[in-house]
């Protein structure tokens, strides 16, 4: 039997990911819970045949030039804005990403910053940890309404669709931004698809489901938060560039909109100044997939779609450059 073929996965995953592999290559794990210096991924990658990357890792031509063995890229994360994937094609490398086992996890924490932006959570939290909770008040912690009120999503691809059918428990109007209608989603819910304008205009909750492209940075903006109600909140689990986040603090003081929960940032892991001030935000740091259930299934998903890149020289289940293969 001939040497096994390397794999390296960037930082330590579920381990039912890494017993999948290592039953049948050998494996090596970044020894440290952190992201790699550009300059450690570039020379870990050096021997490897496969590669399991997180979105922190940054998979460009540099990188492809220093992994001259690479078989197969697998991204921990169904977003892969991280990874130039023209450029993976051009050398014939297949990527995958975890589409699918994250979508309800997702969702409810599009729902969990939804609730805790519109309900105060935050601050009330805060209030009665100092002590400084002198009893209930007729005008203490106002919020919104969520049942009722209009709900805009902005791409319905699976998390965006998971987290508008959530919504008819709250009774819900459901309006939506996509390049084609939804028919889940207009029989389930008796959505609309409007153009992006209608929905800025309409909605009492905003919440975005776009991948990160050219097209979707800076989706949303000053001119764009101007167009939304002042009352309406608007939560982001997708990719943080899709908010011009300087933009956003500026229209949060302006009151151009009433809150915004928000799980990913711009420069993560920083945040620009003055957004962690912003009483109406409600801030967690990229976990929206982190339950048990979802981040096991990612990394047995990512091992899979990397083993069958390595052994079976066929398109991983998961492909998202399949017109190399
Ligand atoms: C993804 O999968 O793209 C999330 O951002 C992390 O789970």
């Amino acid at each position: 039997m001939g040497a096994k073929q390397k794999i390296y996965i960037t930082r330590r995953i579920p381990q039912p990911g890494i017993d999948y592999l290592s039953e049948r290559f050998e494996v090596e794990v970044n020894p440290e819970d952190r992201v790699l210096r550009r300059e450690e991924l570039l020379e870990a990658v050096k021997s490897a045949d496969g590669i399991l990357c997180l979105l922190t890792d940054k998979i460009d031509a540099e990188f492809f030039d220093a992994a001259q063995h690479l078989k197969g890229v697998a991204n921990y994360a169904v977003g892969y804005d991280n990874i130039d994937v023209p450029e993976a094609s051009r050398r014939g490398i297949p990527v995958s990403n975890t589409p699918g086992v994250l979508t309800d996890a997702t969702a409810e924490m599009a729902w969990t910053l939804l609730f805790s932006v519109a309900r105060r959570v935050v601050e009330s939290d805060g209030l009665m940890r100092s002590g400084a909770w002198g009893g209930w008040g007729p005008l203490q912690f106002i919020g919104g309404d969520v049942s009722g009120k209009t709900l805009g999503i902005v791409g319905t691809g699976r998390i965006g669709t998971a987290m508008a059918l959530k919504s008819q428990g709250f009774n819900m109007k459901v309006i939506y931004t996509d390049i084609a209608d939804n028919p889940v989603l207009d029989e389930k819910c008796n959505a609309r698809r409007v153009d992006f304008d209608t929905l800025l205009r309409e909605s009492d909750f905003i919440s975005i489901h776009v991948p990160l492209m050219e097209s979707t940075r800076h989706l949303f903006n000053t001119d764009t938060f101007k167009k939304m109600k002042p009352s309406a909140y608007l939560i982001n689990t997708s990719r943080g560039p899709v908010v011009n986040e300087a933009e956003l603090v500026q229209a949060l003081k302006n009151k151009e909109l009433a809150g915004a929960g928000l799980d990913v940032y711009e420069n993560e892991p920083a945040m620009v100044d003055g957004l962690a001030d912003q009483v109406n935000t409600v801030l967690t740091p990229h976990t929206a997939s982190a339950t048990e259930e979802a981040r096991t299934n990612m990394a047995l998903k990512a091992a899979r779609n990397l083993a069958s890149m390595l052994e079976e020289g066929v398109a991983p289940p998961d492909c998202v450059n399949k017109e190399i293969l």
